[in-house]
């Protein structure tokens, strides 16, 4: 996952999706397929008052978020979830993440998170692909 990435905009690999793909790529500076961490380390200031990530992260008002990517809600050590979120048992994909974000009462009902706020889809890419970097332990994922 790490070859490409490094900034670079790739190009949509053609097809129909090609004109629109480009049309965002340029409006948005990026590119959409599958995120920039750079790009989503600055969307994940919005979470940052209450998750923290990296080796000496702690849990705040939420959960530490290391290696949440395929990590099951409500298992970290130490953090008193609500029972919803625990109950609710979700494995945390790109969608899964990209649901709770927009509307947690929907994916987890009476779980205390709240949303922060509306996020445009290529933020969401680029917010998984910044989560993805870091290992469970909070080093550096791979
Ligand atoms: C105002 C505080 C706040 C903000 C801002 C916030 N969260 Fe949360 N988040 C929480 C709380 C509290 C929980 C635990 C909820 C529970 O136990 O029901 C939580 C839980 C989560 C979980 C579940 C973790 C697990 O271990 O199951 C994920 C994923 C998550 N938040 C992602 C995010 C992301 C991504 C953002 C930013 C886009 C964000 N949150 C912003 C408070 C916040």
């Amino acid at each position: 996952m790490t070859n490409e990435r490094n900034g670079a905009r790739r190009l949509p690999r053609g097809g129909w999706r090609a004109a629109a793909c480009l049309a965002v790529v340029l409006a948005a500076g990026t590119a959409q397929a599958d995120g920039d961490p750079d790009a989503g380390k600055r969307v994940f200031a919005r979470c940052q008052s209450c998750h923290q990530v990296g080796p000496s992260a702690r849990n705040l008002v939420g959960p530490e978020l290391n290696g949440l990517i395929g990590r099951t809600s409500g298992t970290v050590a130490g953090y008193a979830y609500s029972p919803a979120l625990k109950d609710a048992a979700i494995v945390w994909d790109h969608d899964a993440i990209a649901a709770f974000v927009k509307n947690p009462q929907g994916l987890a009902k009476g779980t205390r998170m709240v949303s922060p706020g509306p996020l445009k889809p290529a933020d969401f890419d680029n917010l998984v692909a910044y989560l993805a970097t870091f290992a469970a332990d909070g080093g550096a994922a791979q």
